[in-house]
């Protein structure tokens, strides 16, 4: 169990919860989080957004039952989490490097840009920017929102060594397609639906280009080089 320090609200639909933890996960892992209501038993993957000083950040957005719950969650009251899990992003801060993020894919770029060197360009497209530059002023991002549109259309690909993406699959192809052509390095982090988060139930399993793969244990990170595509 894990206690709720506070929960911030960014905008109508998304939160960030904070709780206390005190695993030290890398950027790139998630925690399996669990609603309390007994018909929702499988837990929900979410990303780790922060992580300083024993508080865990997740950035989430309302989209269904478990996260309309985690809503409503107050400080003070235990939360049932499990992690961290699976495989995370390698950080190089001696490279220039660049996160293209759509939607909620935002959140792991974060914590990643902790441990990369000065400020972290971050592309993020969304289809509402709302509270999103407020909320992360005070974190050394070189923030570029877009609303709408195709955010890797905003991307010089060939001003930056490595690439880091997460958000829809459409969008990460596109950036994997790009990434091919450029010859640039790119770390993917795949959001797939999820039963245990811990590699017993099969229910994450991808084509990797060396045979199937489980998200949640050999990902959700994951070098363009092991996937044909997102
Ligand atoms: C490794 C990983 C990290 C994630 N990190 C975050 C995060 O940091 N913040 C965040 O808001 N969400 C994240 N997600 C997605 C999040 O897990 C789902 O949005 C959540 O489980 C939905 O639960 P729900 O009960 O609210 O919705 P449900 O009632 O289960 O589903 C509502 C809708 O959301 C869709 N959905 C559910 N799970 C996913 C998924 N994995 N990918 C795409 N669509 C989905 C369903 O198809 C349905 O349309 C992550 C997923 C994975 C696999
Ligand atoms: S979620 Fe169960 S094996 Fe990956």
């Amino acid at each position: 169990m894990a206690k709720i320090i506070r929960q911030d609200q960014i905008n109508p639909h998304t939160y960030v919860l904070w709780l206390e933890e005190k695993s030290v996960p890398k950027p790139g892992q998630f925690y399996m989080v669990y609603p309390k209501d007994g018909a929702k038993l499988l837990g929900r993957p979410i990303s780790v957004f922060d992580y300083h000083e024993g508080q865990l950040g997740l950035l989430y957005e309302v989209v269904g039952g478990g996260t309309e719950e985690f809503s409503k969650l107050e400080a003070g009251e235990d939360l049932r989490i499990l992690g961290p899990y699976g495989r995370g992003f390698t950080p190089y801060p001696d490279k220039k490097v660049a996160c293209i993020a759509g939607g909620v894919g935002l959140a792991p770029f974060i914590y990643l840009s902790r441990f990369l060197k000065g400020t972290t360009r971050v592309y993020f497209g969304t289809r509402d920017a709302q509270g999103f530059g407020d909320y992360l002023k005070d974190y050394p991002l070189d923030l570029k929102i877009q609303e709408g549109g195709y955010i890797t259309e905003a991307v010089d690909f060939q001003a930056y060594d490595q690439f880091y993406t997460c958000g829809p699959r459409v969008m990460m192809n596109a950036v994997l397609d790009r990434c091919r052509q450029e010859d640039k390095d790119l770390e993917l982090s795949l959001e797939e639906r999820m039963g245990c988060g811990f590699g017993a139930c099969l229910a994450c399993s991808c084509q990797g280009k060396e045979g199937r793969k489980k998200v949640c244990l050999d990902g959700p990170v994951f070098a363009k080089e092991e996937l044909d595509h997102a």
